[in-house]
Formats: structure tokens, sequence, C-alpha cells
């Protein structure tokens, strides 16, 4: 089998999942001042596609984003090794020397296909993680946030839409990496400062075990 483009022993790639709303971009925001990540969401990079003058899939990702359904993986991944490149190419500073590198990949993987497609072909992940909170607290959260995002999705029914594949899609891959010692779980309920703290200490962690 061809090997993944990227070498996971220069390129660190933690996977940032949640449910819609669960704190994801704030996070990889703060981690990104810290660390010196490149911070790649997949949802982002969908719609700079959807609108890209030109594109084929424009009209099948407003769909599935509207619908709150999966982009078939093909698309998405390569979006991401597509980005990836690109920020290689340029990036420099702390982490990036050498051909190193490190990248929050938010919202992805959103189903078990890509889990798989994309640590066997682009990259393997050495880290999930994984932000947990209630439904109440999500749709809260994105309701407050369709006030000002402007996204499409941000409204009741899209978002029931989105819980619902989250749950049907999304479980699954936490379920699986689960198994392995590669999930860190953190309940996301408390304040952007006490999540962070978590999370900034799960980073460190690895970076210190990637040092020996
Ligand atoms: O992560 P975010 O909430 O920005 O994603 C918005 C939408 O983009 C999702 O509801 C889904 O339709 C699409 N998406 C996807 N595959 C991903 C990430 C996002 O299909 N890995
Ligand atoms: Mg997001």
């Amino acid at each position: 089998m061809a090997s993944p483009v990227f070498d996971d022993s220069k390129i660190t790639v933690i996977y940032v999942l949640g449910g819609p709303g669960a704190g994801k971009g704030t996070q990889c925001s703060r981690l990104v001042k810290e660390f010196n990540f490149s911070h790649l969401s997949a949802g982002d990079l969908l719609r700079a596609e959807q609108t890209r003058e030109g594109s084929q899939y424009g009209e099948l990702i407003r769909t599935c984003i509207r619908e709150g359904t999966i982009v078939p993986m093909e698309v998405t991944i390569k979006l991401l090794e597509n980005a990836m490149k690109e920020v290689i190419s340029k990036a420099s500073g702390d982490g990036w020397d050498d051909g190193q590198g490190r990248f929050l990949i938010d919202g992805f993987p959103r189903k078990m296909d890509q889990a798989l497609r994309f640590d066997e072909t682009v990259c393997l992940s050495s880290l999930v993680l994984f932000y947990d909170t209630s439904e109440e607290v999500m749709l809260d959260r994105l309701l407050e946030r369709g006030k000002t995002s402007g996204r499409e999705d941000d409204n009741v029914e899209s978002i029931k839409k989105r819980f619902r594949t989250y749950k049907a899609d999304t479980m699954p891959v936490i379920e699986y990496y689960s198994s392995t010692p590669k999930v860190a779980e953190i309940d996301s309920s408390a304040t952007v400062d006490e999540v962070y703290a978590k999370s900034s200490e799960v980073v460190k962690k690895l970076f210190a075990s990637k040092a020996n």
C-alpha cells in the first residue's frame, strides 16, 4: 500500500472533534496562539470551495451543509491535503523547521470512511481532541452565533439535522479512536478559559512525548 503523503514523525496532525457548537473553533484559535499550529477547519474549507468560481462541487456542498449531511470524503480530503501542502511550503517559526509542521484539523473526520482514508493516505493522526457537552449547551451557543455568523446552517431546523448526523456518523469515529490511546476527551460545558487550560495541557503532553 502506498504510504501517506506526509510523514507523521515530522507532521503532527490533531483531529478536533465534538458536536456542532461544542467549542472546537474557539479552542483551536487559542491553541494556534500558544503552539503555532496551522488551524484548518474542514467546514471553512468547504464553505470557501462552495463559493469558489468554477468549482464543480458548489451545489453539492451547499446542499450537504444546509441538510447537515456529510460531503463525500474525496472532496474534503483533497481540500485538506492541498491546504496542508500550501501551508507547509510557506510556514516558518516554532514547530515548522526542517520539514516539520503541526496542524489542527477542525471538524474532521466526521465519518469513519474519512478517518481511515486520511490516516492512510494523507497523514497518520497523533491525537483526537474531543470536546463533549450537552445538546442544550450546543443549541444555545449555535443560536447565539447564528445572530451574527451569517451561516446558512445556524438555524433550529439545520441544527437538529446536524445533531442527528453527529450521532449517527461522528460518534462512531470517536468510539473507534477511543479504543486507542489517541483520544483526549474534554468536557466543554465549562468556560472557554477552563476548557482551554485542559486543552493546553493535553497538547503539551503530546509534544513532550514526541520529543522523547
Ligand atoms: O464543522 P462545521 O460545523 O463548520 O461544518 C459545517 C458543515 O460542513 C457540516 O454540517 C457538513 O455538512 C460539512 N462538513 C462535512 N465534512 C466535514 C466537515 C464539515 O461534510 N469533515
Ligand atoms: Mg467550526
